[in-house]
């Protein structure tokens, strides 16, 4: 692949504006995952296919461990009850300066402690400290629960207590979440750790026995809130990084202007380390590996999963009077990657010429007359930067890029996502493949675009433009009567439409378009 790309001097460009900026992580740009037929994930090209395989084997071994995570569980858990906690050095550094005891790790409890203030603390202080749970099972997108009071989180067994709780009954005082917010996804939700939230009974409360569960102690106490959730699912392809948990953790833990603590189950260090500018932006500290963490860590308030609305969008008023919207998330993430471009200039005449980001794809629906397109472009008068998906992924380095631009350019597929990181006001240009796709590929990359302060222009490609046509006649139901392919399932549709082909762009057609978006760039506003 390497040896492609050559610098192409392009008709018209100054020498210096020529440049093809090949950057782009995003073996992301390679996948796909349409969110209409839900039921079936499709990890498409070899290049993913083996980040998917090393993922399908992480998560197989993953669930050939769960029985021995359960019993690691009970285990742990037997062990820890029995109170031989207080290990770590975990503590250092973690520990309430006012207590002179404090860097005695088992000192470090909250309420119900053998502290010094303990008195002071169980006669005072814990009426104070119940704790309630509240948890929502009825969204269909994802369960979470909130709980507040006195809440101890050991990762390694998964469990979150919620000690003396106000709420707590026994025939549900155990409730389990998968905090990934793919729950109508049966298979992927087969991926994400589960995690058990276990209540006691308040004292003095007819437990019937269920509430007898004593707490373990806290090594590591945080005066903030916890967010547990999950670096799992489909974390490798960029429009789930974005949708299913960077933007999930902007709803759920934004709120907290960075002092909270975030624990990921399923945590992947490369995905920490890969999206550590949103990360570092969401939260002040470092993330916590559930799956490992020794620790019991205890906060005075907490959420288990996270909240997910709709694709790459917010419902506001689901969001009471934090009143998020996408455009304040576009700018949380300029902000987290120090994007210097907060809106596109409109103004005439514009100091420069606007700049398009052309996402180009290499493995299926990649334009087959890549440079014909990309010269088009220019000739319709922008300034092009062609990113293809071989460079190893710089977040950080691509949504500069993407931000120094006014467009974004890119056939229907994951790379598109890196629109959150355009201007306010840039144009997201969609090319739709071949086989009665506008409706599903609008739905992804399309319908969303407004709401996040951006324009959408589609491209719809013709019958001429596909490479469909060199293995089917015309007279073929894929020309003839594409949705019926549609029907045959998922994997059809997959196999023929989105894996399955190339574009050969009509250029003209297409330039015609694009004079069009620079037209609209360029006029002054009336
Ligand atoms: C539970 O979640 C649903 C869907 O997100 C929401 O409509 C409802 O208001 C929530 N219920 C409570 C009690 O928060
Ligand atoms: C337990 O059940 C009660 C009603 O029986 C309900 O109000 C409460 O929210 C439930 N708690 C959890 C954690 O599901
Ligand atoms: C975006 O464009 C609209 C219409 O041209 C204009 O009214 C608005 O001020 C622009 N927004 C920003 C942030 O530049
Ligand atoms: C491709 O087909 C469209 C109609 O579907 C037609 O307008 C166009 O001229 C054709 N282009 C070429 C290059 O044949
Ligand atoms: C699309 O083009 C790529 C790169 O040239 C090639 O590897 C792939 O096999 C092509 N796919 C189809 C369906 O033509």
């Amino acid at each position: 692949m390497k040896g492609r790309h050559e610098r192409i001097k392009i008709k018209g460009w100054s020498g210096s504006a020529a440049v093809w900026l090949l950057l782009v992580p995003l073996f992301v740009l390679i996948v796909l995952k349409t969110d209409f037929l839900p039921q079936v994930a499709r990890l498409g090209d070899t290049s993913f296919t083996k980040v998917a395989d090393e993922m399908v084997q992480k998560v197989s071994s993953l669930g050939l461990d769960r029985a021995r995570w359960q019993q690691q569980q009970t285990l742990d858990v037997a062990k820890l009850e029995d109170s031989v906690v207080g290990t770590s050095d975990e503590l250092t550094g973690h520990v309430d300066a006012n207590n002179e005891d404090s860097n005695q790790p088992n000192q470090q409890i909250l309420a119900m402690s053998r502290s010094k203030d303990s008195r002071l603390i169980n006669s005072d202080v814990a009426a104070a400290k119940t704790s309630h749970l509240s948890c929502n099972f009825s969204s269909a997108h994802m369960d979470t629960c909130a709980m507040d009071g006195d809440i101890r989180i050991h990762g390694r067994s998964g469990v979150v207590y919620v000690v003396a709780s106000s709420d707590y009954r026994p025939e549900n005082a155990t409730a389990v979440i998968r905090p990934y917010p793919r729950k109508w996804e049966q298979a992927t939700m087969e991926r994400v750790r589960q995690i058990t939230i276990r209540s006691t009974a308040p004292p003095g409360a007819d437990t019937d026995g269920g509430g007898a569960i004593i707490p373990l102690r806290c090594t590591v106490a945080r005066d903030m809130p916890a967010v547990v959730f999950s670096t799992g699912g489909y974390s490798v392809n960029f429009f789930h990084t974005m949708n299913d948990i960077l933007l999930p953790l902007y709803i759920t833990a934004r709120e907290h202007g960075g002092r909270v603590q975030l624990l990921a189950a399923n945590y992947d260090r490369r995905w920490t380390a890969k999206y550590q500018h949103a990360l570092a932006a969401l939260s002040m500290y470092p993330v916590v590996d559930l799956d490992a963490d020794a620790a019991v860590r205890c906060f005075p308030s907490a959420r288990v999963g996270v909240e997910s609305h709709r694709v790459l969008g917010i419902d506001t008023p689901l969001t009471g009077s934090n009143g998020y919207t996408m455009v304040g998330f576009l700018a949380f993430l300029r902000s987290a990657y120090s994007l210097p471009r907060h809106a596109v200039t409109t103004h005439t005449p514009s100091p420069r010429r606007p700049r398009v980001v052309m996402v180009l794809r290499r493995k299926s629906r990649a334009l087959t007359n890549e440079a014909e397109v990309v010269a088009a472009v220019a000739e319709a008068g922008f300034e092009v930067v062609a990113a293809g998906p071989e460079e190893a992924g710089d977040v950080a380095g691509f949504a500069a890029t993407v931000n120094s631009c006014d467009v974004m350019v890119g056939v229907h597929g994951a790379g598109l996502t890196n629109m959150v990181f355009l201007p306010r006001n840039g144009t997201v240009v969609q090319i739709i493949p071949w086989g009665g796709m506008k409706w599903p590929c609008w739905y992804d990359y399309g319908e969303p675009v407004p709401a996040m302060g951006l324009r959408y222009v589609e491209y719809e490609v013709a019958a001429n433009e596909t490479t469909l046509r060199e293995r089917y006649p015309m007279d073929h139901p894929v020309f003839a009567d594409p949705v019926s392919i549609h029907r045959k399932g998922f994997n059809h549709l997959w196999s023929t439409f989105l894996n399955g082909q190339n574009l050969t762009l009509d250029v003209n057609r297409f330039k015609a378009v694009m004079a069009e978006v620079y037209t609209s760039i360029t006029a002054a506003p009336v």
